[in-house]
């Protein structure tokens, strides 16, 4: 039996497709390894958002092949759908490259690598590849899972590769969303998280012919019995509707998060980027989520750097940041991006003064984020228990807020997939710890 190792580089979207792409392959007769030496296959499943993501693959594949000539080699993912051919023309010792968008078309190229030479398959083909990929049979017994229900990106803002790596907007079907999240309910998971690159741009077909978005799948979704908990992410401002709002405080499965891209708190970098939206409509914004749902942790993604971003345009963001206050963020210095507009802009940003400011951004984004958990200091909160910890006796889990949380369970009274209640008496900056409360 031919064993697969998978590696998953870039968003969430690329770990479910990697769970669907194992899942079907599985189903052929391969097994999964999680050691790459013991493979005889080995898939990367690559992003290409930044220039380091996509460097760190053609490094990682040159490791590999030093190591053994004879595994088979698949790209996959965003990188594959970027640079196609090019990637075989670098790589010789690649023997497939495939885009997201026909990773059904995978168990039959690999049942047939020993035969044939070269595979490349980077088409936005019609048919609708959820259709398509083997019926959800997960391979680990995790209580959480992710569910892709939207792909793609119409938006085109000026830095990002999302549009033309993943295609135009799509929405697959409530009634195909709802069947897959049973399935999954059936198989364990009892905290669901739906995924999109602007997972609140989701328009799909309702159960009676209409249209769903996201909120009217979420409620769909909060029906089923065995799912105590939904999030979703990635999320753009100018899809945020009063609905949506409204399902923060209404939808008690739906956890009290939300993370809300702005990439920058200058108008005139935002326009330049092409985000459509102002710093004012974001606060705005984030005002009417605190109003619905009080202490709703608040999380957010920021380039630096931008072409043309001035130390003023700088230190917009900065206030920005100290007005709203957030609970987490990922930050990132802009990377120009081949075939991207900004890539051309001939106001670049010399890497030293990009490193001074994404320096300061995280000191006061980690800042923030101690706050946050602080006030969760003597508190007690309930945490889905997902594996161990460091230590043995360390169980650790995710708060509704979705901080990581850890506590000492010596007398092993709690499992795996179980919610608890810990009062929390320490927080970091990256976790909280606490002490198990024992329900009498
Ligand atoms: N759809 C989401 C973002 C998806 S990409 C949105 O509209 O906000 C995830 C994050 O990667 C972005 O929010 C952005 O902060 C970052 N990113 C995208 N392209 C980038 C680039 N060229 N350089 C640096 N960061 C980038
Ligand atoms: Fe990229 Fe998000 Fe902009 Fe789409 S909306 S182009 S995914 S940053
Ligand atoms: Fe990267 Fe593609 Fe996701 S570029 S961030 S893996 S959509």
């Amino acid at each position: 039996m031919k064993k697969v190792y998978v590696k998953t580089y870039g968003c969430q979207m690329n770990v479910y497709d990697s769970e669907r792409i194992m899942e079907s392959l599985d189903k052929q007769g391969f097994t999964e390894t999680k050691n790459s030496d013991e493979s005889d296959i080995i898939i990367f499943n690559t992003c290409h958002i930044r220039e380091k993501a996509a460097e760190k693959l053609y490094s990682d594949i040159g490791r590999l092949k030093n190591q053994s000539s004879t595994k088979k080699v698949i790209v996959a993912g965003c990188v594959a759908q970027a640079e196609d051919s090019e990637i075989i023309r670098r790589m010789p010792e690649v023997d497939m490259v495939i885009g997201p968008q026909t990773y059904h078309k995978l168990p039959d190229f690999v049942s047939r690598l020993d035969k044939k030479k070269k595979f490349i398959e980077t088409d936005f083909p019609a048919e609708n590849k959820f259709n398509l990929l083997t019926k959800r049979k997960r391979l680990d017994k995790k209580p959480t899972a992710y569910l892709t229900i939207q792909e793609g990106c119409d938006k085109f803002c000026t830095f990002c590769v999302v549009p033309y790596t993943r295609g135009a907007e799509y929405s697959r079907t409530t009634a195909e969303l709802l069947e897959e999240a049973k399935s999954l309910v059936d198989q364990g998971v009892v905290e669901l998280t739906l995924l999109g690159q602007n997972v609140n741009a989701y328009h799909g077909e309702s159960m009676t012919g209409g249209t769903s978005n996201l909120a009217d799948l979420i409620y769909e979704l909060s029906k089923i019995v065995g799912i105590k908990r939904l999030r979703y992410t990635t999320n753009h401002p100018n899809d945020v509707n009063n609905e949506l709002i409204h399902a923060h405080r209404d939808i008690e499965k739906l956890m009290p998060y939300i993370h809300l891209p702005i990439q920058s708190g200058s108008n005139k970098i935002l326009k330049a980027m092409n985000r459509k939206h102002t710093v004012e409509k974001y606060i705005e914004i984030i005002d009417k989520i605190r109003l619905a749902k009080k202490g709703i942790a608040i999380s957010s993604d920021f380039i630096v750097g931008f072409p043309g971003e001035s130390d003023k345009d700088f230190e917009y963001t900065i206030d920005l940041i100290k007005q709203i206050g957030f609970a987490q963020a990922f930050s990132f210095n802009y990377s120009p991006r081949p075939g991207t507009p900004s890539a051309d802009y001939d106001t670049q940003i010399p890497k030293s003064l990009k490193d001074e400011r994404l320096h300061r951004l995280q000191q006061l984004l980690k800042e923030q984020q101690f706050q946050f958990n602080s006030h969760f200091i003597g508190k007690s909160v309930q945490i889905l228990v997902e594996k161990t910890g460091k230590e043995e006796c360390h169980l650790v889990g995710r708060t509704p807020h979705l901080q990581s949380a850890f506590f000492k369970d010596i007398k092993k009274i709690s499992k795996i997939g179980e919610f608890v209640d810990i009062k929390i008496d320490s927080v970091k900056v990256n976790n909280l710890s606490g002490e198990l409360i024992e329900s009498s």
